[in-house]
């Protein structure tokens, strides 16, 4: 059974190798104040940061920079972008990376006209945004968070050592964002493979929840096919332009709030994910590979159906002769050794973190779950499960 629903997703979205040539076209339909927003280096070694700039120029836009956005992006940063903006009047905040500089325009684009502290009453409070909200349009260098067609905004604060997602309605969308799936090639291979799992979490954590039979629950089993044969070619060769553009969009669609929609969903995965990157600063897909294999075999036993029929429709695991039981544990090692083919570690430890962090991790995390609701002591078994 599907929910009732109410659907608008307003991002305008170019995609493809000539995907940067409507930029312009863009650009003119907002004012003359840009504020333009980048990471730590890579847009300048790409030489897109230059071409950006001269189309900017050409539009006659009177820009102010915002460089150097964490992976991770810092509260502190988002206070700077605010300033920057209430200083200049801008008219459009455009953000050129991956999710961190996407977030980050977002918080930015809600908090520069907020009234009291935006952290404390968007973050942490949920308030509804009663100020104005600036335009953000993106340039995308990076796949996973989907943060190019969504809502969401992911910030940690550094003073209090809490990193908070926050999911704002289509009014906070970026109003365009531009894919070029080549822009992808140069993410290193550890940060590709994070981007990679962090679109096989998003889906999860849309699939294991609710047993009803609907639509999007098969949408998500598509989109985890083409992610996983996807993912395959491009860990072996970078440079496949048809498996980086069908990861490219398989990220945009694994959170666009197409393959949730209507549906129960889970998220704790990426609740214990958020405060271990709070700790440890560690790329969040490769955090959520680490923490999830332990995770979905604790909770397998409450959701047994979905999770044969995860083995079963997502990795062609064979039933025959075998009881639920055993069907579920083989779908979760098979994403076990899907993790493994792709490189990526498998323990706590080899992303910085400490024995010492983890009941603080465990304490921190926001409780939660889709088949199982965990408190403390699950997610700090969780945790240990995997250090
Ligand atoms: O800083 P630069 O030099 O640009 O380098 C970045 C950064 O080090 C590099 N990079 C990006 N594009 C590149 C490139 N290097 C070479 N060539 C390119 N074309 O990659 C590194 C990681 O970038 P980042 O933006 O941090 O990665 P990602 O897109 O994975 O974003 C992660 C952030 O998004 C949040 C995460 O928690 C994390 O803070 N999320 C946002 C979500 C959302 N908005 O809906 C949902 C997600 O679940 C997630 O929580
Ligand atoms: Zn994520």
């Amino acid at each position: 059974m599907l929910f009732d629903f109410e659907y608008h997703n307003p991002t305008k979205i170019y995609f493809g190798k000539t995907a940067l040539s409507n930029l312009e076209s863009e650009l003119n339909g907002f004012g003359k104040n840009v504020l333009l927003m980048y990471g730590k280096n890579s847009v300048k070694k790409t030489g897109l940061y230059d071409e950006i700039v001269q189309i900017l120029d050409k539009c006659g836009k009177k820009v102010v920079e915002l460089a150097g956005i964490n992976s991770n992006p810092r509260y502190s940063q988002v206070l700077q972008g605010c300033k920057l903006v209430r200083d200049n009047d801008v008219d459009l905040i455009l953000a050129v990376g991956g999710g961190s500089v996407v977030d980050c325009a977002k918080a930015i684009s809600v908090s520069a006209y907020a009234h009291g502290d935006p952290w404390q009453r968007y973050w942490i409070d949920y308030e509804d945004v009663d100020n104005k909200i600036v335009p953000v349009g993106s340039v995308l260098t990076m796949a996973g968070t989907a943060s190019e067609m969504n809502g969401g905004s992911v910030i940690t604060n550094e003073d209090q050592v809490i990193k908070n997602g926050r999911v704002y309605g289509p009014e906070v969308y970026p109003k365009f964002s531009i894919l070029n799936p080549e822009y992808t090639f140069t993410v290193p291979q550890h940060q590709m493979v994070s981007g990679v799992f962090d679109i096989f979490s998003h889906l999860l954590e849309q699939y294991f929840s609710g047993d009803d039979d609907n639509v999007t629950d098969y949408l998500i089993e598509g989109v985890l096919k083409a992610l996983i044969s996807s993912a395959k070619v491009a860990v072996k060769n970078p440079l496949d332009y048809q498996a980086r553009s069908n990861i490219m969009w398989c990220a945009t669609l694994g959170l666009n709030t197409i393959t949730g929609l209507s549906k129960e969903q889970d998220w704790e995965v990426h609740m214990i994910e958020h405060q271990l990157g709070a700790y440890t600063d560690c790329p969040h897909g490769l955090g959520l590979a680490v923490i999830s294999v332990p995770y979905y075999k604790y909770i397998c036993k409450y959701g047994l159906d979905k999770f044969v029929r995860f083995a079963t429709n997502v990795w062609g695991i064979c039933a025959d002769g075998k009881d639920k039981n055993q069907i579920a544990l083989e779908g979760i090692d098979a994403l076990a050794d899907f993790i493994k083919e792709m490189g990526i570690p498998t323990t706590l430890r080899e992303l910085g973190a400490t024995k010492e962090m983890l009941p603080l991790i465990a304490k921190s995390s926001v409780k939660g779950g889709g088949y199982k609701f965990m408190d403390e002591n699950d997610i700090l078994f969780v945790l240990e499960q995997c250090f």
